[in-house]
């Protein structure tokens, strides 16, 4: 056993920004004696057994065979599944999306502080905070963004809403980041728009080929969907493009019926616009491959990959606006989305004269982060990690993204946590509880505590799950992972019992059962190529 390094996630609440030469000293001193007289300590009473001469004749680990050759014990996958209690996971997805908090936010901080409550509470053998100073952004809230249209004398003649319609009592709470694309580029600008659906390489090249119309010097309005909105800027930005109109299209974000929208279902109303990162690069943009920690050299890497133009994402209810005003050739029927209105590639507006302005304010700065890591430590082999992880911060109140995975792992490490405290169970591995900070904006959390931990993580850990949105829908499950995972959760999902009645009485006794029916693939098990669109 070797607990004191896992200690070494270590546990301080505030990074520090330079130290004191003096102050440094002294720790180094108090450290050293305090580490001479652990050895000694160590050495007297850890390898000097005063009367136990008989250990030394037997093997010189006792027990070890035994324990390597132990099965798995039925009793307690069963006792597992059976505590684990629906009612917890509601009532900790309401805790978890009970306010905004969104990263490096005091809310947030106090979620990991919660969380850090929790696992103590839980019987976990170690639990710490590791904060990080990254490079984060935020709109100005004094000074909003937004998207207009103005005429040829430069007056406003449309103006998009600064922040989205409040549709529930529940929403109506301070502190919720108006509609902003993180990492945007600040800027004030005006100009034509060009269309290019989803903004996909093949959508540029037919634009451009087949159309004849270039993007550069003019705004891009793309809508959301199929890949990942970065790439959607990095390409309109590679083609000249001088700002960038991200859109919800109810084509891709409704059933079809624009009723059906919430509050009244799950669906994206009007008003209701998507929040996210623009950055393509992953960890804090100012150290690429290092952690961000106090002592860190901090430079922005051209390679990192933050845009240079702005972007601006707003919802149906708007662009439908902008979209009505496009001059140029209607286009072609894979192009068009569910607005109520003609679908042109634009280039110029139907009244001479008219432009597009995008005005951002968002800026960049830099703030504590902080991931919460709780130990379990193996009885078998407690240097080999598995961990266990979600990230913690919401661009809003987060319920599913990701409160529904956080409650989740609440819940497995409360039934867990239970068994250890009670002496009848360990895991064979230890198991890593991982909070992470600041994943929207691109998985910084746990990419610079990897980077800070990646020797200790590169000989232990053996494996992650991620459980990041874990309900998408209400029907069946939907899991991914590498080849090597798949008979793992192939077999764990079919001892699970179908907790959906209807399914059950059809037939599919399993969650497995449900999951193969929901997303049948090749060979007779559940499809897994569904791609993430990080989205
Ligand atoms: C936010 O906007 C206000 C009003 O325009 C301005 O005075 C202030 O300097 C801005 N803050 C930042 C951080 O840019
Ligand atoms: C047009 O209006 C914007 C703000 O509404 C202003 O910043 C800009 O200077 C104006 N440009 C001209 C040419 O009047
Ligand atoms: C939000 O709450 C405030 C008072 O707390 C109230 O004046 C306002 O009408 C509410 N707005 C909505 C849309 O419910
Ligand atoms: C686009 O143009 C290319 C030739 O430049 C042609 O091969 C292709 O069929 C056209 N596609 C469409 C959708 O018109
Ligand atoms: C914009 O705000 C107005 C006035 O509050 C409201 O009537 C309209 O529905 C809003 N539109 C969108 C798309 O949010
Ligand atoms: C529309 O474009 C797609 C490719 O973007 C092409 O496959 C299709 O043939 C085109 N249809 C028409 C009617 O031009
Ligand atoms: C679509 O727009 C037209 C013209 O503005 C209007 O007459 C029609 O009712 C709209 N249809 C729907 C489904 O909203
Ligand atoms: C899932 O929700 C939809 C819409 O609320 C409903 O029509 C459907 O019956 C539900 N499916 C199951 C399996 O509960």
């Amino acid at each position: 056993m070797d607990s004191s390094r896992e200690q070494m996630f270590t546990s301080v609440e505030k990074t520090t920004h330079g130290t004191n030469k003096q102050r440094v000293l002294i720790l180094a001193l108090v450290v050293g004696v305090g580490t001479f007289a652990i050895g000694i300590l160590i050495g007297r009473f850890a390898t000097c057994p005063k009367s136990e001469p008989e250990v030394s004749k037997q093997s010189s680990l006792p027990n070890v065979i035994d324990l390597l050759g132990r099965d798995e014990d039925a009793s307690i996958i069963s006792e597992v599944i059976d505590e684990i209690s629906s009612e917890n996971i509601r009532d900790h997805v309401r805790t978890l999306a009970k306010y905004p908090h969104i990263a490096g936010m005091e809310t947030s901080h106090e979620l990991a502080r919660m969380l850090k409550g929790f696992w103590e509470n839980a019987g976990l053998d170690h639990v710490t905070l590791t904060p990080y100073n990254v490079l984060l952004s935020y709109p100005n809230m004094s000074d909003l963004n937004f998207v207009a249209l103005l005429d040829e004398n430069n007056n406003t003649v449309y103006k998009s809403n600064l922040t989205e319609a409040i549709l529930t009592a529940e929403e109506n709470t301070t502190n919720v980041v108006p509609p902003f694309n993180a990492f945007s580029y600040p800027g004030d600008i005006k100009g034509d728009i060009v269309y290019v659906n989803y903004g996909r390489e093949e959508d540029f090249e037919y634009i451009e080929k087949n159309a004849s119309i270039s993007v550069a010097g003019k705004i891009v309005m793309a809508r959301y969907g199929k890949i990942f909105r970065g790439d959607k800027v990095r390409l309109s930005e590679m083609r000249g493009a001088i700002g960038v109109i991200l859109f919800s299209d109810p084509a891709d974000y409704t059933n079809g019926d624009i009723n059906q929208v919430y509050p009244n279902d799950w669906w994206l109303p009007p008003s209701g616009a998507q929040r996210g990162t623009v950055y393509i690069g992953v960890g804090d943009p100012l150290t690429a491959d290092y952690p961000a920690i106090g002592t860190a050299n901090r430079k922005l890497d051209p390679s990192n990959y933050l845009p240079s133009i702005p972007v601006h994402p707003i919802g149906y209810g708007i662009a439908i606006h902008l979209m009505r005003s496009l001059s140029g050739p209607e286009v072609n029927v894979t192009w068009r989305g569910l607005m109520n209105t003609t679908y042109r590639f634009g280039g110029g507006f139907k009244t001479t004269g008219w432009k597009a302005r995008i005005h951002v304010s968002t800026s960049n700065g830099r703030v504590d982060v902080f991931n919460a890591i709780g130990i379990m430590r193996g009885e078998i082999e407690p240097d080999r990690y598995v961990l266990v992880g979600n990230h913690r911060d919401a661009w809003v109140f987060g319920a599913v993204d990701p409160g529904s995975g956080t409650a989740v792992m609440m819940e497995m490490s409360r039934v867990l946590g239970n068994l250890v405290k009670s002496g009848r169970w360990r895991p064979r591995r230890s198991i890593l509880f991982c909070s992470w900070g600041a994943e929207e904006y691109g998985l910084v959390g746990s990419t610079e505590w990897v980077e800070h931990y990646t020797k200790t993580l590169g000989a232990r850990a053996i494996a992650y799950l991620n459980l990041d949105v874990v309900v998408q829908g209400n029907f069946s499950l939907l899991a991914r992972g590498t080849p090597m995972i798949h008979n793992s959760l192939f077999a764990a999902t079919k001892m699970v019992p179908n907790p959906n009645s209807a399914e059950f009485a059809a037939g599919r006794k399993s969650v497995y059962d449900t999951w193969l029916m929901a997303s049948p693939g090749k060979r007779g098990i559940p499809s897994s190529t569904k791609q993430s669109d990080r989205s």
